[in-house]
C-alpha cells in the first residue's frame, strides 16, 4: 500500500514537474514571436527581426587571436542556446561565445525600410559560452541524439523585439506531419554562392526516414531512431524551383520551425546532418526537438539550481 501511495506521489510530482516548470522554464509570454503574421509562405531574404532566436556561433582560430563565425544555434532561453555535436566542436577551433541579434553580417548596424519609417536594430550581443554540454546518448546510434546545450556565462537581454527564445514543443500541439508548414532559416548558400550575409528561409517538407535513409544511401548509412528526422526542401512553395544553386551549406544548428496554433513559432528541428554539394531534392537529417525536450528540460532545471548555489 506505502508503495502504491508513494508510487503515485513520485508519479504526480513528475507530472507536475513537466508541466509546470517547462511551461516556466521555456515558453514564457515573450517566445516565438511571428511578427510578420504569413503563415503558409513567406520571402526567401528573412527580413529584420524576423527569426530573433538566431545565434551565430564564434569560435577562436586554434593558436590564433582571430574570431571566425561559422554554423549556429538558437535561443531557446535567456541562458541557453542549442546546436549540434558537429558545431560544438569543429575541428580544432575552440567555440567561444554567441552572437545575438544579428541579420546583416557585414555591416554594424542593420536597418531596413518599414511603410514610412526606418527600423534599425541594436548592436548584436555577444555573450560567452560558460558550458557545453552534450546530449549523454549522442552518437548512439550513429549521429542520433545531435544535441548540445550551450549554457551562456550571463543571460542575454531579452527585453528588445531583436533578441528573443523560441519556443519548445513539449506538448503535443505542433503537429510534426506531411501538411507542416516548416521553415528553415539560416545564413546558408552553395559552395558557389557562397554563406549569404543575410539569413535565408525555405520551406521544407517532412519526409518518412524510411524514404529519406534510401535516398541518403549513395553518400552516407543512417540508422535512424526517434531523435531524428528528414525534410526536403519543398520546390512548389515560393518558386524556389527558379533559384538554381539552392543549398542549405551552413546552416549546420539552425532552427526547422513551426507556427503553432497559438501563432507562436516552436523549433520543431535543428539541422544536423546534409550532403555536401547535395543535389536538389536530397534530404536533410534534423534533431528531433520533441523527442528530447524532457533532456533539454531537465539539464536547463538543474544547470539553473547549480548557478543559484554557487
Ligand atoms: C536591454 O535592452 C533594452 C532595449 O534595447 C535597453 O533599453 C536596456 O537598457 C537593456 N538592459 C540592459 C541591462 O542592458
Amino acid at each position: 500500500m506505502s508503495f502504491i501511495i508513494r508510487f503515485i506521489a513520485v508519479f504526480c510530482a513528475t507530472i507536475a514537474f513537466v508541466c509546470c516548470t517547462s511551461e516556466q522554464l521555456f515558453n514564457t509570454d515573450g517566445c516565438g514571436p511571428n511578427y510578420y503574421g504569413e503563415v503558409i509562405s513567406r520571402p526567401i531574404i528573412s527580413r529584420l527581426k524576423e527569426f530573433p532566436w538566431l545565434a551565430r556561433l564564434g569560435y577562436r582560430k586554434a593558436g590564433q587571436d582571430s574570431i571566425e563565425y561559422l554554423f549556429q544555434g538558437t535561443l531557446i532561453h535567456p541562458s541557453y542556446v542549442v546546436t549540434t555535436v558537429f558545431a560544438a566542436s569543429y575541428n580544432r577551433n575552440t567555440l567561444e561565445f554567441v552572437r545575438l541579434g544579428d541579420y546583416h553580417t557585414e555591416t554594424d548596424e542593420d536597418c531596413q525600410e518599414m511603410d514610412e519609417s526606418e527600423l534599425c536594430a541594436p548592436p548584436p550581443q555577444d555573450i560567452q559560452i560558460q558550458q557545453i554540454i552534450r546530449h549523454p546518448k549522442y552518437n548512439k546510434p550513429r549521429l542520433a541524439n545531435d544535441l548540445v546545450l550551450l549554457k551562456l556565462l550571463s543571460p542575454a537581454n531579452v527585453t528588445s523585439e531583436f533578441v528573443r527564445p523560441i519556443c519548445i514543443p513539449i506538448n503535443d500541439n505542433i503537429p510534426l506531419n506531411e501538411f507542416a508548414a516548416l521553415f528553415i532559416s539560416a545564413w546558408c548558400g552553395s559552395v558557389k554562392s557562397g554563406i549569404s550575409v543575410i539569413p535565408k528561409q525555405y520551406r521544407m517538407q517532412l519526409i518518412s526516414t524510411s524514404r529519406c535513409a534510401e535516398k541518403l544511401e549513395p553518400h552516407m548509412h543512417i540508422d535512424f531512431d526517434r531523435s531524428q528526422f528528414c525534410t526536403v526542401m519543398d520546390l512548389d512553395k515560393h518558386q524556389v524551383a527558379k533559384i538554381k544553386d539552392l543549398n542549405l551549406r551552413g546552416s549546420t544548428g539552425a532552427p526547422l520551425q513551426m507556427l503553432g496554433s497559438d501563432g507562436r513559432f516552436y523549433l520543431v528541428g535543428i539541422t544536423s546532418v546534409g550532403v555536401r554539394d547535395a543535389p536538389l531534392g536530397t534530404p536533410y537529417v534534423f534533431v528531433h526537438v520533441a523527442e528530447l525536450a524532457e533532456w533539454l528540460l531537465q539539464t536547463v532545471t538543474s544547470e539553473e539550481q547549480k548557478r543559484k548555489w554557487t
